[in-house]
């Protein structure tokens, strides 16, 4: 790498966030939040149902306002600088945001009129290709399966490269070979320099995918480190001699015929 020639506001990590702090009434969800994103990277936020990644999402992508502490978003701040951060951002809601009497090429295509690109019918065929989505491209969504839906979401959430990319449990509901597709995607998407935020319940998720895991958890991040740091909080386990049993994923993908995801394909 040659520092000389990239000069960018870029020495700041993509994410800084320090003593956030939300709550909704009297349930202190946030007490105080912090952690750093370098770019480039793929993040995990891990946590339980109602931990608060959500709500964290939500004030990274300005649609709600922390109570206190600050955060900022390649470089912006998320109170002062809104509108800066969201052309920085995509997100990904929990919940697909694709609109279902819509074809998946029109889909994108309004989200590309929408955000005033040029050529918004090349922007469509070029990520329809990237997403493995051509030969559905012309069918309405109400005919795509979940996996389907999920990557055309992200698709969308591509139009105009944004630098940094949330994605709210990104694979919750889909079935193993569609976990993949989508991890596969979220891999490419940071080998090609974009930095991913996720959150999700699944620690499989995390494991295979995330440069760093932070686990939030009554209110704060209680753990944030590398797999490998994670995996050194615990003592290391006692060799036992045990035939190893294949788990159900490898069952399961044997006999629909894929291959396990690895963790260093590309
Ligand atoms: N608008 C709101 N008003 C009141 N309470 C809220 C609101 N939004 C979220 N909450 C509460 O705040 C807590 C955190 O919610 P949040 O959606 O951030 O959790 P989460 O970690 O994303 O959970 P999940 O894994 O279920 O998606 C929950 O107890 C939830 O009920
Ligand atoms: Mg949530």
């Amino acid at each position: 790498m040659n520092s000389a020639t990239a000069p960018s506001p870029a020495a700041a990590p993509a994410i800084r966030v320090e003593g956030v702090e939300k709550s909704y009434g009297k349930l202190h969800v946030l007490t105080g939040v912090d952690f750093d994103v370098a770019r480039g990277s793929i993040f995990a936020l891990l946590g339980s149902n109602g931990a608060g990644k959500t709500t964290l999402v939500k004030i990274l992508s300005t649609l709600l306002k922390a109570d206190a502490g600050t955060a900022t978003v390649d470089g912006f701040d998320v109170a002062s600088r809104p509108g800066d951060v969201r052309e920085a951002i995509s997100l990904t809601g929990q919940f697909a945001a694709v609109d279902e009497v819509l074809t998946g090429r029109e889909n994108l295509v309004l989200v590309a009129r929408l955000r005033h690109r040029k050529d918004p019918g090349a922007i469509a065929d070029d990520l329809l290709e990237r997403f493995s989505l051509t030969e559905a491209g012309g069918r309405k969504v109400a005919t795509y399966s979940g996996g389907m839906r999920r990557r055309l979401d992200i698709a969308m959430s591509l139009i105009g490269n944004p630098p940094v990319i949330f994605l709210d449990e990104p694979t919750t509901g889909l079935d193993p070979q569609a976990r993949m597709e989508v991890w596969q995607t979220i891999r490419r998407l940071a080998d090609g320099g974009t930095t991913v935020l996720l959150t999700t319940q699944y620690l499989d998720e995390a494991e295979q995918l995330a440069d760093r895991i932070a686990i939030l958890h009554q209110g704060t991040i209680i753990q944030n480190g590398t797999l490998a740091e994670l995996q050194r909080l615990l003592p290391p386990a006692k060799v036992e001699y045990v035939e190893k049993q294949p788990t159900l994923e490898e069952v399961f993908l044997a006999l629909v015929g894929e291959e396990p995801a690895g963790k260093d394909q590309s």
